[in-house]
This record gives C-alpha cells, sequence and structure tokens, in this order.
C-alpha cells in the first residue's frame, strides 16, 4: 500500500479536449496555456500530450517555466509574457522561446539579444501586464523600423480580457483591433491576434477570437462557466486526486477530531485517517465544507484538514449510515463526475473559489501518473 495521495491525468483526456476545443474555434489557432506547473496538471508531460493533440502553441507566464519545457522535450512554439525588470532575453534565443513584449525596454532587449520574432502585449484595459494606449504609438514606431530592419519579427499582437461584461470585453476587443490597424498603418501585419481565453472563446464567437484563442482551464477538462459543467462544453475533466486511507478509528458520540475540535461526533462514528493536507495545496478553509468519494459514498470531511492529514467521516460499523472501509482504499477528493466523483468545481463552491485555484495550488511533490 503507498501512503502516497496521488494525482492521475487522463492523457486521452487532454488530447479528447484539444480535439473538442480546435473544433469549437475553428478556425483560430488554438494556443494551450500550461503556466502554474499546467494548472497543476504537470507542465511537461500536460505540454507534451497538447503537443500530441494537435495544438499549435503553448503559453506560459515567464521564461523558467518556458525553459522547463524545452528541457522536458517539448518543441511546439513557446510564448512566455511576464518579465522581470532588466530580463536580457538571452535564454528566449537559446531555448527557441518567443517572448511578448510589454515595454519599449523589453522590445530593445529582445532586439539587442536576437530574438527573431516576439509578439507585442498590450494592455486594453486589464491594467496588469502589456503596454497601455499611451506607449502604443513609440512601441509600434519601434517595431515596425525593427521589422524593416530585418532585425526582428512581429509575429504577433495579443491582449487579455478582464470578463467583467460583454460590453467591457467588446471595449477591450475594440481597442486591440484598433491597434492591429495602427500597426497595419506602419506595415506591420502580425499574423497572430489574441485575445480570448476559454470563456471568451467559447462565448464570443467568431469575431472575438480572432486568430488565436491562449485555452488554459477548458482543455484540463474544467468550465470556466458557473452554469455550465465541463460535459455541457462536450470537454472531460483529465485529473483525479486520489488518497489511500492509512487509518480506521471508531469514536463515539460527542468526541472531537483535529486541532480546536471544530466538529464533534453527533453521534457514534467512524472517522477514515486521509494524508493530505494543506501542505499538499488542500485549502485549509475546506474543512467541514467539502466531501470525498470512498466506499461508493460520499463522505464529509470532518474537522480541520491539518498539514498533512485529514479525517472524513464514515459513520458506524454497521446500518444505513455505515461506509464499508477497509485501509488502503482509495478516497477521491475530485475527478470526473460522470465517474461520480466530487469535482474540483464542487471544492472550489464549497471554498468560495473557483476550480483554476483548486488545481492550480495543488503541490508540486505530489506524484502524478499520467494513464
Ligand atoms: C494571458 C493569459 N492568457 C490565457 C489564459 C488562460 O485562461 P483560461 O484558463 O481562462 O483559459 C491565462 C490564464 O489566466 C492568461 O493569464
Amino acid at each position: 500500500m503507498t501512503r502516497e495521495a496521488r494525482l492521475t491525468i487522463d492523457t486521452g483526456a487532454l488530447r479528447h479536449n484539444v480535439a473538442i476545443l480546435r473544433e469549437a474555434v475553428a478556425p483560430a489557432a488554438v494556443m494551450a496555456v500550461v503556466k502554474a506547473n499546467a494548472y497543476g496538471h504537470g507542465a511537461v508531460d500536460a505540454a507534451l500530450a497538447f503537443e500530441e493533440g494537435g495544438v499549435d502553441w503553448l503559453g506560459v507566464v515567464d521564461l523558467d517555466e518556458a525553459v522547463a519545457l524545452r528541457r522536458g522535450g517539448v518543441s511546439l512554439p513557446v510564448l512566455s509574457w511576464l518579465h522581470a525588470p532588466g530580463e536580457t532575453f538571452e535564454r528566449a534565443v537559446r531555448f527557441e522561446i518567443t517572448p511578448a513584449v510589454s515595454d519599449l525596454a523589453q522590445l530593445e532587449a529582445c532586439a539587442a539579444a536576437g530574438v527573431p520574432a516576439v509578439h507585442l502585449c498590450l494592455d486594453t484595459g486589464l491594467s496588469r501586464n502589456g503596454a497601455v494606449e499611451s506607449e502604443w504609438e513609440a512601441l509600434f514606431d519601434r517595431a515596425a523600423i525593427l521589422e524593416q530592419s530585418g532585425l526582428l519579427r512581429v509575429e504577433g499582437v495579443m491582449s487579455h480580457l478582464s470578463n467583467t461584461s460583454p460590453q467591457e470585453d467588446g471595449h477591450q476587443l475594440a481597442s486591440l483591433v484598433s491597434a492591429v490597424g495602427s500597426l497595419g498603418e506602419r506595415g506591420v501585419n502580425p499574423p497572430l491576434q489574441h485575445l480570448a481565453a476559454s470563456a471568451a472563446a467559447l462565448s464570443y464567437g467568431v469575431a472575438g477570437r480572432l486568430t488565436l484563442v491562449r485555452f488554459g482551464l477548458a482543455l484540463y477538462g474544467l468550465s470556466p462557466f458557473p452554469d455550465r459543467t465541463p460535459e455541457d462544453l462536450g470537454i472531460r475533466p483529465a485529473l483525479t486526486l486520489s488518497v489511500p486511507v492509512i487509518g480506521v478509528k471508531a469514536i463515539p458520540a460527542g468526541e472531537g477530531t483535529s486541532y480546536g475540535y471544530t466538529w464533534r461526533a453527533p453521534r457514534d462514528t467512524r472517522l477514515a485517517l486521509l494524508p493530505i493536507g494543506y501542505a499538499d495545496g488542500i485549502e485549509r478553509i475546506a474543512s467541514n465544507r467539502a466531501s470525498v468519494l470512498l466506499g461508493g459514498r460520499l463522505c464529509p470531511v470532518v474537522g480541520r484538514i491539518a498539514m498533512n492529514a485529514m479525517t472524513v467521516d464514515i459513520g458506524p460499523d454497521r446500518g444505513a449510515d455505515s461506509v464499508a472501509v477497509s485501509l488502503g482504499d482509495e478516497a477521491v477528493l475530485f475527478g470526473d463526475a460522470a465517474a461520480g466523483h466530487p469535482t474540483a468545481a464542487d471544492w472550489a463552491e464549497a471554498t468560495g473559489t473557483i476550480a483554476y485555484e483548486v488545481v492550480a495550488r495543488l503541490s508540486h511533490r505530489l506524484p502524478r501518473r499520467y494513464t
């Protein structure tokens, strides 16, 4: 019996999701966003599955993540869009990574390093990275000069939506389209124009998708919409988090469990001990709120989730509430609703967050197995 919690990632589901989403947004090209360890799925393995599934690009936050993909044997084009001040971009040349540049200094550094192609990252309203509109003229003028002198190609132009409302997203789209026009007036015509991530790509039709969409969450088989399940979208969750039972203990009515006795047994019952906790990326706030699938039943997480352990109520050892559990049985924290598992969305709802956070916070140290 292994003592360890484990993430099982169904690479067939990742490839299936590529096929479904690619068809949904055709003729736009597809970038798989594999930042944050591929939303907890394991960056290199997920990237290789997406590569096999036929995505056109991979997207990551920074050059560290991009270099890790190259070292793992990933050969697809990789875009990275968040850079530290003073970044020299020499690694971008060495590892054939395409930077998205957010300002003139980054553009100049790319040209100086000999980066062959960049995307221009524009802030159309998110107020995070990306050049703001007042900087566009200088950035576009310089990009045009660099391109005309053969020093560097502007292969793409990108922005990122706030997903606040269709109106506000529409303003951002209009702003990006006008930027593409201004670049065109300077003779710069980037073939890759991209703005939409999962939610926009699946909501806004062909105009909003431009020539490339950047899919993160949906490619992992999770829905970006509160009112549409993965099944509604035809996608399949790829990740299952399971953990073996390492202890079963009978406790009398009134007995508490874990720190602070935030839960006391309402009746004589049994607790199953699961070796997973907040050090593995399970939110402590899920204490007394979430459930796991064990012995064919949903069993509530009771008492405080600790650093490396949690307990679930499996009922008395006989009667209607009793769940048949033996040491070594697997409890599923979340996975695919179609298999009867609780989902990342269930955990998100129980803890007041979003499925993105539930998967992205899963610790790197959890063993990942690919099927
Ligand atoms: C710039 C950028 N593009 C695309 C994505 C993918 O978003 P989603 O997971 O909603 O598809 C992200 C994720 O936050 C992002 O930061």
